[in-house]
């Protein structure tokens, strides 16, 4: 069967990812976390203290960031200059500036480029914001993920506790919907519904009928 590309784009904490690995291992595809990506980047400023109001700190900042993934247990984990942060970048520190990074054109056009050079053969799912629109706006499969901002916090806020971070469930919700806004109102690549997306609302849908419904997609799409 031919390897396509699939994208999975929407909003903050919708399970795109948790998706996009179940698909991806039923498939046999490599999956790729565009927000990983940015994440890092976020990490890098947090930690060298860039001033994110200096677009020209930002810029030689992006110079001197190289983010990529390596295998580990099978999973493919990003790295930041050669070091895994998969958990880093998972922070509250991160979260906090990391719509702000994504949002300048410089860090994006970096990241745009490395996406499509890692999904330019297909069998591989994407999941991120643009993908469908402007990583690959010819990707086989799109797929657009949404549920109602009280669930998503809930889910986000159960993570985040098992985890150990002191945090109430009204300051995620506030981070959520902080992203929402500027991820969809960015000058560059926002977060944008097109017609050519399957709308897959899971506010009240177990993985396994996310899965299911996707895989179907899958057949009727290339
Ligand atoms: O999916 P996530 O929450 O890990 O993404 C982190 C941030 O990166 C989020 O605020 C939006 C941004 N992002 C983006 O602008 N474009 C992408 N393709 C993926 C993520």
């Amino acid at each position: 069967m031919k390897k396509i590309i699939i994208a999975i784009d929407g909003y903050s904490s919708c399970g795109k990812g948790t998706l996009a690995k179940s698909l991806a291992k039923e498939l046999g595809y490599v999956v790729i976390d565009t927000g990983a990506m940015y994440r890092a980047c976020a990490l890098y400023m947090l930690e060298d203290e860039v001033d994110l109001a200096n677009a020209d700190a930002v810029a030689e900042a992006m110079k001197h960031i190289h983010v990529g993934f390596t295998l580990r247990d099978g999973i493919n984990m990003v790295t930041l200059n050669g070091q895994i942060v998969e958990e880093e970048i998972r922070e509250m520190r991160v979260a906090e500036i990391v719509s702000e990074v994504a949002a300048m054109g410089v860090v994006r056009d970096k990241m745009v480029q490395q996406q499509r050079e890692i999904g330019k053969d297909g069998g591989v799912v994407m999941d991120g914001r643009d993908v469908g629109t402007v990583v690959f706006p010819q990707a086989e499969l799109k797929i657009f993920m949404t549920a109602s901002v009280e669930v998503r916090a809930k889910r986000r806020w159960n993570e985040l506790v098992a985890k150990g971070t002191d945090i109430s469930e009204e300051e995620v919700l506030y981070n959520l919907q902080h992203r929402d806004e500027i991820d969809s109102n960015r000058a560059h690549s926002p977060l944008t519904l097109t017609s050519d997306y399957r709308v897959l609302d899971n506010s009240e849908m177990t993985r396994e009928q996310q899965l299911n419904l996707a895989l179907e997609w899958v057949k009727n799409a290339g």
